[in-house]
């Protein structure tokens, strides 16, 4: 049993954030599933949203954020994290990230859908990986931060699960170290779970292989509150192209003034919003899964022509680089996209302090449902809530843990037993139940939803789920069993989300209700464990 004073799951701008805080006050364990720099962060490209500018006010970036989520932000969050952000720009400067100046020195701000002002800091088109290096650099040389790379957070343990009586309380985390088999536990009152989003349910993201879901089913699977997973928010424009799937032409690109045309040429938005190409996500991905339906064509265009060849290349060095790789050259070719799955706006329930629903459990990031995003998310809104919320965590995990933290005796978590437990036989029955569910996500559960289709979707992932259970118990843990089990658990849980909400609203869209209820207080979905 190792002990340390805080454990984080997750080597993203969450997890980093809170373990170099949290070094100032005691030992960082931080897992990770694979090497530090493989996170959704380090993707991200179209930058973080700081109100940076003489014409903007945090009073407008609070009513875009709400304006975008459809009725289910929380006010109060909202306000915080956006009035947190110079703050966690501040502290992020300080360790040496750079992002974008003009010639007068000013930050070079990029606009993104949904917004009214330009507020987006970036660098370049490789923002996330900016932060993401300058993070990772910065905790290696923490004397009290101890990274454990590839290493698979399996599951929280609670007092709870070891049977003590009183308030549950989180008591450590199992992990299995990839490179030996060894199951390892680790011991500590605060567990933070900062391990992103779930992209890779679906069959076509924009997320890394990393995305399945992992802390949030983990926090099911130990009795946390879940909300809202039926927000998935889908990014209208991943480039098409049968070489690279999962590439992102970042909304940065329509932000200068890119539009989106069929393959006639012509532009469509306007018919489906007054703001055209720079709508809300929910709705740009929406008209673009319609186009493509209604035309028969594959796919959509982003077009940048308008721009020369060294302005594309210079803002958008990444993408232009990219796009050329394929011999699509945005200077002259439209660029050929289709929505794909992006983001996951409902996720782990927290407080404004990222505290969940177990004493001792914090979910900070993607994996989080804070009420910032509502029913859907406003553009680079997400590295911003990260790092805010790493900051609130910590300092909320002190003062609780100075003031009203029951005292608790020692104990020790049992070591894990593999019993009976035979090597995994035939990888590709793991490979194929991958398969089976990221395609019926595909098809039942994404842009456009139906009773019919959940039901569906809900039927088959039972089944899949007994026989993934089976594997579980019966084959030795290896990281791609332990994918498939968190993959097959969120799945259930968009699909459980999705069923309970009898109306559509944001990023949720069913044709059996296809009008938003128009309450004056829309409910959050929450989901718990029944045991
Ligand atoms: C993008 O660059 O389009 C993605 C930004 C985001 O998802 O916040």
């Amino acid at each position: 049993m190792i002990e340390y004073d805080y454990v984080v799951v997750g080597t993203g701008v969450s997890g980093l954030s809170f373990a170099l805080e949290a070094s100032k006050h005691g030992s960082v364990a931080v897992i990770t599933k694979r090497a530090s720099e493989n996170s959704n962060t380090s993707w991200a490209q179209g930058g973080i949203c700081c109100v940076a500018d003489d014409n903007d006010s945090f009073e407008s970036h609070i009513k875009d954020t709400i304006d975008a989520g459809a009725g289910l932000c929380d006010y109060d969050v909202v306000k915080t994290i956006v009035e947190s952000a110079p703050d966690a720009i501040d502290k992020m400067v300080n360790i040496g990230v750079q992002f974008d100046k003009n010639s007068n020195g000013n930050y070079e701000l990029g606009k993104e859908g949904g917004h009214s002002q330009r507020r987006v800091l970036h660098s370049k088109d490789t923002t996330g990986k900016e932060i993401s290096e300058k993070l990772i650099l910065s905790a290696q040389s923490s004397k009290n931060i101890k990274i454990f790379e590839h290493h698979f957070a399996i599951d929280v343990v609670t007092t709870e699960k070891l049977g003590i009586s009183g308030t549950n309380q989180v008591a450590g985390i199992y992990a299995l170290n990839e490179s030996t088999g060894e199951i390892l536990t680790f011991r500590s009152d605060n567990v933070i779970l900062c391990t992103g989003g779930c992209g890779r349910v679906y069959l076509y993201t924009t997320n890394p292989d990393i995305a399945t879901g992992d802390g949030l089913a983990m926090a099911y699977r130990a009795g946390a509150e879940i909300s809202n997973m039926e927000f998935i928010q889908f990014h209208p424009t991943c480039l098409y192209h049968h070489e690279l799937k999962n590439f992102l032409i970042s909304e940065a690109v329509r932000g200068e003034g890119a539009k989106l045309i069929g393959k006639d040429g012509k532009e469509f938005m306007h018919k489906y919003d007054p703001r055209g190409s720079l709508a809300p996500r929910d709705i740009v991905a929406r008209a673009i899964d319609h186009e493509i339906k209604k035309t028969g064509e594959p796919c959509v265009y982003v077009d940048i022509r308008h721009k020369t060849k060294e302005y594309i290349e210079d803002r958008f060095p990444n993408i232009y680089k990219t796009c050329l790789s394929v011999n699509i050259d945005p200077a002259k070719d439209p660029i050929p996209v289709v929505p794909a799955a992006h983001y996951q706006c409902g996720g782990v329930k927290t407080d404004v302090n990222g505290k969940t629903s177990i004493n001792g459990l914090y979910a900070i990031g993607e994996v989080a449902c804070t009420g910032l995003h509502g029913a859907n998310r406003l553009a680079s809104n997400s590295l911003l809530e990260g790092a805010v919320m790493a900051f609130r965590a910590i300092q909320d995990i002190n003062s609780v843990s100075k003031n009203t933290r029951e005292k608790r005796n020692d104990f020790v978590i049992p070591d894990w037993t593999s019993g009976e437990a035979e090597d995994v036989d035939e990888l590709v029955v793991i490979y194929h139940n991958w398969d089976e569910i990221r395609r019926l996500m595909w098809d039942y559960v994404s842009i456009v939803r139906t009773n019919k289709r959940l039901k569906r979707a809900a039927t088959r992932l039972l089944n899949l789920k007994k026989e993934v259970q089976e594997f579980y118990w019966n084959f030795k843990i290896c990281s791609e069993l332990l994918e498939l089990r968190n993959l097959v658990e969120t799945a259930t849980l968009v699909v459980n989300c999705a069923q309970k909400r009898k109306e559509s609203r944001g990023l949720h869209y069913t044709l059996d209700f296809p009008e938003t209820d128009r309450c004056e207080n829309p409910n959050n979905t929450v989901i718990k464990l029944q045991k």
